[in-house]
């Protein structure tokens, strides 16, 4: 047996929810760049939990479930507001908060396939209300109560400011929550699959999918990202800023990936998006710096940037806070963990791979007084 590192290039399931052939993405055949320009957010959700875009009739439906299951429960408000919030990093309060959400639903451990439909959208309204609800917190303010006439990305934006977003402000959020969706088998919808594989429930899934995202080299490079361009502070430093990394043999956060060769077809609607927005806010410095990097970091290394580069300024130009960059990223994402659950489910088989064993040969007990 030997090992692959990282499985890379291991074909660890079938699965009709998206995939990525030749640098393409596609979300159940349709392509990421179409559904970008054209969809919304929840009829991407409805997309990836049946296979198929919805009727008008269908994706109302979807919206009034979700306007109906935003609230969070008063103990999980509590919780939140019991928390060392100048303490501790949002994606623990978030893994923390969906943990605890699991103990405040009666059908947790109900496993027929309804009652995990029921509790997917229960999720899916949820989050966005628990990462809103603890950034208001933190700051000393009472959280915002959903309004049932927003959508998600309203909703959302609404929630955290406190105050009703402009347009504009929600089409890029709702295209920053289409474009993180879903992405075949990235680690964290790994890690949510290799959970509900032993037919655990799906709280236990999304939980441990939002552990593995909170890692630099997944979710958690946004904020990296945004950590490194204010460290760079102006576009005449960034050229040497990334060659001093370089040459030090660190990593430029927002480069790279595990599946894309030529580039994340992700990227170029969030630079679009970040020359738009800073342009707009004033601050067209922070896609400067961003452009300037980009382009130095791809004369010396061949790796184009991934969804995190970008919208790390597309995120700060939206005036929030950097360190929920990768809780909104769990905000969209759980769509896609929450559809690989319920395939996973659909066809379950434990997943359990080997390791390639390289540690000593067999050898003999001593006991503890003899060592
Ligand atoms: C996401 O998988 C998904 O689908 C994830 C995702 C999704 O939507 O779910 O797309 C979201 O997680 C995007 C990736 C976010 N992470 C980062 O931006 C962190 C920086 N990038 C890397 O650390 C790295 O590129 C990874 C983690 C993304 C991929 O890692 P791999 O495939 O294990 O590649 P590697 O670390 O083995 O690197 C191969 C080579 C190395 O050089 P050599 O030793 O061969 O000379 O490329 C170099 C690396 O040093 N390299 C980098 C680099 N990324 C790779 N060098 C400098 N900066 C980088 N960012």
């Amino acid at each position: 047996m030997i090992a692959k590192q990282g499985l890379e290039g291991i074909v660890a399931t079938t699965s009709s929810i998206s995939s990525i052939i030749d640098d393409n993405l596609t979300y159940v055949g349709y392509n990421i760049d179409d559904l970008t320009e054209n969809a919304t957010f929840e009829e991407v959700i409805y997309l990836l939990w049946h296979l198929e875009l919805p009727t008008k009739e269908q994706l109302q439906e979807l919206k009034n479930q979700i306007a109906d299951n935003m609230e969070l429960p008063k103990e999980v408000i509590a919780t939140l507001k019991s928390m060392p919030t100048d303490k501790i990093h949002p994606m623990a309060a978030l893994r923390t908060a969906v943990s605890l959400l699991g103990l405040y639903d009666d059908e947790a451990d109900v496993m027929e396939k309804e009652a995990n439909y029921r509790k997917a959208i229960r999720l899916q309204a949820k989050m966005p209300t628990i990462v809103a609800a603890f950034s208001r917190i933190r700051k000393g303010l009472e959280p915002v109560a959903p309004r049932k006439d927003f959508d998600i990305a309203e909703n959302f934006l609404y929630m955290l400011n406190g105050k009703e977003p402009e347009k504009i402000e929600v089409e890029a959020m709702n295209k920053a929550l289409i474009l993180h969706a879903d992405h075949e088998l990235n680690a964290s919808t790994f890690t949510a699959r290799v959970c509900v594989a032993t037919l655990s429930d799906v709280y236990s899934g999304i939980t441990s999918a939002i552990g593995a995202l909170k890692g630099p080299l997944h979710g958690g490079a946004n904020e990296q990202v945004m950590k490194m361009l204010t460290e760079i502070g102006s576009v005449d430093k960034a050229e040497q800023y990334v060659l001093d990394k370089l040459s030090k043999k660190e990593k430029i956060m927002g480069f790279g990936h595990r599946v894309y060769r030529s580039g994340d077809p992700r990227a170029k609607h969030l630079k679009e998006m970040s020359r738009k927005l800073t342009e707009l806010t004033g601050e067209p410095e922070w896609y400067d710096i961003s452009v300037k990097v980009h382009e130095t970091f791809t004369s010396q290394k061949p790796l184009p940037p991934n969804v995190d580069f970008y919208s790390a300024s597309v995120y700060h130009s939206l005036g929030i806070d950097h360190d929920l960059f990768t809780p909104i990223f769990a905000v969209s994402r759980v769509s896609g963990w929450l559809a690989h659950i319920l395939e996973q489910y659909d066809n379950n088989r434990l997943i359990r791979p080997r390791a390639e064993y390289t540690g000593p040969s067999l050898r003999q007990y001593v006991p503890v007084d003899q060592r």
